[in-house]
C-alpha cells in the first residue's frame, strides 16, 4: 500500500488547536474559580510566606476537567482518516470496505478511564488526606484496562539483555507477567513521585510540564517527517547510525507504521497536558495564587503512565523521571519509617531573611543501628546534614528530599531560586535521558 508522507493532518491540527484552547481555558478559569474553591473549604496556607491568606487548593481539578474534556472532544479527530476513507469508499463503490479500528478506540477509551480514576483519587486525597497504604494500590488497579489493551496488542514482554550479560542470559528474556507487574507499578510510581517532590511554588506543575515536553520531543523523533536525517553517533568508542524522520515506516530507525501511530497517540495526549500545565503554571508561579493539590500530581503522573504503557516506551519514560527517582530513593528511610517523617517536609522558611533553609526531622528515641548507618552514608555523600539536638542529645537530620539536598549543598536561597534550581535539574535530567537513550544505549544494546 502507498504510505502517506505525513501524519493524518486533521487529527494533528485538532490536537494542536485543542491544546491551545486548553491553555487559554486554564489561564482564564483558574482565577475565576478560585473563590468557589475557597468557599468549598478547598484552600491551604502557603507554608513558606509571611502572609496567611488562604490560597485556593486542588485547582488541579480544573486542569483535569479541561484536560479530560479536551481529550474526549479529540477522539473523533483521531479517527478522521477512517471517516474520510469510509466516505470515499461509499461514494466510489457504494459499500463500506474499511474496517473500523476498534483496537485503537480501546486504547483511547482505556486511557481516559485511567485518567478519570487518577483524578478521582487525587481529588479524594485532597479532601480526605487518604493514608499511604490505601492510596498506593489504587493507581495499580487503575492501570488494569491499559494492561489488557497492551495484552490484546500482543505487547512485548521481552527484556533485551545488555551485551556484557548475554553470555549468561542470552539476548532476550521473556519476563511475561513480571512485565505487567512492572507496568502497573509504573503508574503508582509516576503519580506519587511527583506528589512527594512538592511544597514550593511551581514545583509540581513545572515537573509535569518538563516531563511532558520531553515526551513530546521524544515522540517527534519517531514521526514521518518529509525529510530524513541520519546522525552517526560516536560515543565512547561505540558507533551507530541514528535516523530521524523519513516517510512512514521507511526512513526511521525503528521503522513500523505501528510505532508511528503509537507515538502520535502519545503526542495527542501530551500536547493538551502541556496546555493545561503551562496555563496553570502562570497562576502557580511564585508567589502562588493557586495550588495544584494532589489532583494535578495524580493526573499528570497517570497521563505519563498511560502514554508510556500504550505507546510502549515505559523504560524511556522512566529516564525522564531521574530527579523523581532520586527523590523517591532518598525518601525511602522516611517513607518506610526508619527516620521520623513529619507531615510536611518542605524547607524551613525564615521570616527575617526571607530565605529557605533545610528542614529537619527530629528523633524522639535513639535510632537503630541500621538507621544510624544509613544516615552516616547519606551524610558522607553530602545529601543530609546530621546534628545533635543540644537538649535531648538525640540526632537530627535534614529531611530526606531533593529540595533539602539543594539547600544543604548550595546554601539557603529564596523560594523562586529553589524552584529554578529544580527546573534546571529536571531539564538536565532530560538531556541526560536523551543521551542515555540514544547515545549510550548503543553501547549496551546493538539496535
Ligand atoms: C507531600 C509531601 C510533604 C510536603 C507536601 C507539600 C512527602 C511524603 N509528602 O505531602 O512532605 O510538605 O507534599 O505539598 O514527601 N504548599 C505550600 N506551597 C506550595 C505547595 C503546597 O506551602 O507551593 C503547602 C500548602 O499548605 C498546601 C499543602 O502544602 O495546603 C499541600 O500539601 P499536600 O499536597 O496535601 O501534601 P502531601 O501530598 O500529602
Ligand atoms: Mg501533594
Amino acid at each position: 500500500p502507498l504510505l502517506d508522507p505525513l501524519p493524518p493532518l486533521p487529527a494533528f491540527h485538532a490536537a494542536l488547536g485543542l491544546s491551545i484552547f486548553a491553555f487559554i481555558a486554564t489561564v482564564y478559569l483558574v482565577p475565576a474559580l478560585g473563590e468557589t474553591f475557597i468557599k468549598a473549604r478547598l484552600f491551604g496556607r502557603d507554608l513558606l510566606k509571611t502572609y496567611d491568606t488562604p490560597i485556593p487548593e486542588s485547582l488541579g481539578l480544573v486542569c483535569a476537567s479541561i484536560y479530560i474534556l479536551v481529550l474526549i472532544l479529540f477522539i473523533p479527530f483521531a479517527f478522521s482518516d477512517v471517516f474520510v476513507n469510509d466516505y470515499e469508499n461509499r461514494s466510489q463503490h457504494g459499500l463500506v470496505v474499511a474496517e473500523f479500528p476498534h483496537q485503537k478506540l480501546a486504547v483511547y477509551l482505556s486511557s481516559i478511564l485511567s485518567l478519570l480514576i487518577a483524578t478521582m483519587l487525587g481529588f479524594l486525597d485532597d479532601v480526605f488526606d487518604i493514608r499511604w497504604r490505601h492510596k498506593l494500590p489504587i493507581p495499580i488497579i487503575a492501570t488494569i484496562p491499559l494492561l489488557l489493551v497492551y495484552y490484546a496488542e500482543r505487547g512485548n514482554t521481552n527484556v533485551v539483555v545488555p551485551i556484557p550479560l548475554r553470555w549468561l542470559f542470552g539476548t532476550l528474556i521473556n519476563v511475561g507477567p513480571l512485565y505487567y507487574l512492572y507496568m502497573s507499578l509504573l503508574s503508582t510510581f509516576s503519580t506519587n513521585s511527583i506528589n512527594i517532590l512538592a511544597g514550593i511554588n511551581g514545583s509540581e506543575t513545572s515537573q509535569a510540564l518538563i516531563i511532558a515536553l520531553s515526551v513530546i520531543l521524544n515522540d517527534l523523533l519517531y514521526l514521518p517527517w518529509p525529510f530524513g536525517v541520519q546522525i552517526p553517533v560516536h560515543l565512547l568508542g561505540g558507533h551507530a547510525e541514528f535516523k530521524i524522520g523519513g516517510p512512514w515506516g521507511a526512513g526511521m530507525a525503528y521503522g513500523s507504521r505501528e510505532m508511528v501511530e503509537r507515538h502520535l497517540f502519545s503526542l495527542y495526549f501530551m500536547l493538551p497536558l502541556v496546555g493545561v500545565c503551562a496555563g496553570f503554571l502562570y497562576h502557580n508561579w511564585y508567589p502562588a495564587r493557586a495550588f495544584p493539590g494532589d489532583t494535578l500530581c495524580y493526573l499528570a503522573g497517570m497521563a505519563f503512565a498511560v502514554v508510556g504503557i500504550q505507546a510502549h516506551f515505559s523504560k524511556t519514560l522512566l529516564l525522564f523521571f531521574l530527579p523523581q527517582i532520586f527523590n523517591f530513593v532518598l525518601s525511602c528511610p522516611q517513607l518506610f519509617g526508619l527516620v521520623p517523617c513529619p507531615r510536611h517536609r518542605v524547607p524551613r522558611f525564615d521570616k527575617e531573611t526571607g530565605l529557605l533553609y533545610p528542614s529537619k526531622a527530629i528523633f524522639e528515641k535513639p535510632p537503630s543501628a541500621l538507621t544510624t548507618a544509613i544516615l552516616n552514608v547519606l551524610s558522607t555523600l553530602r545529601l543530609i546534614n546530621l546534628s545533635k539536638n543540644p537538649e535531648t542529645g538525640l540526632p537530627e537530620t535534614t529531611n530526606l528530599t531533593i529540595l533539602n539536598v539543594f539547600l544543604v549543598n548550595l546554601g539557603p536561597m529564596k523560594e523562586d531560586s529553589l524552584v529554578q534550581v529544580l527546573i534546571s535539574t529536571q531539564v538536565t535530567g532530560s538531556v541526560l535521558a536523551f543521551a542515555v537513550r540514544y547515545g549510550l544505549a548503543w553501547l549496551l544494546y546493538d539496535g
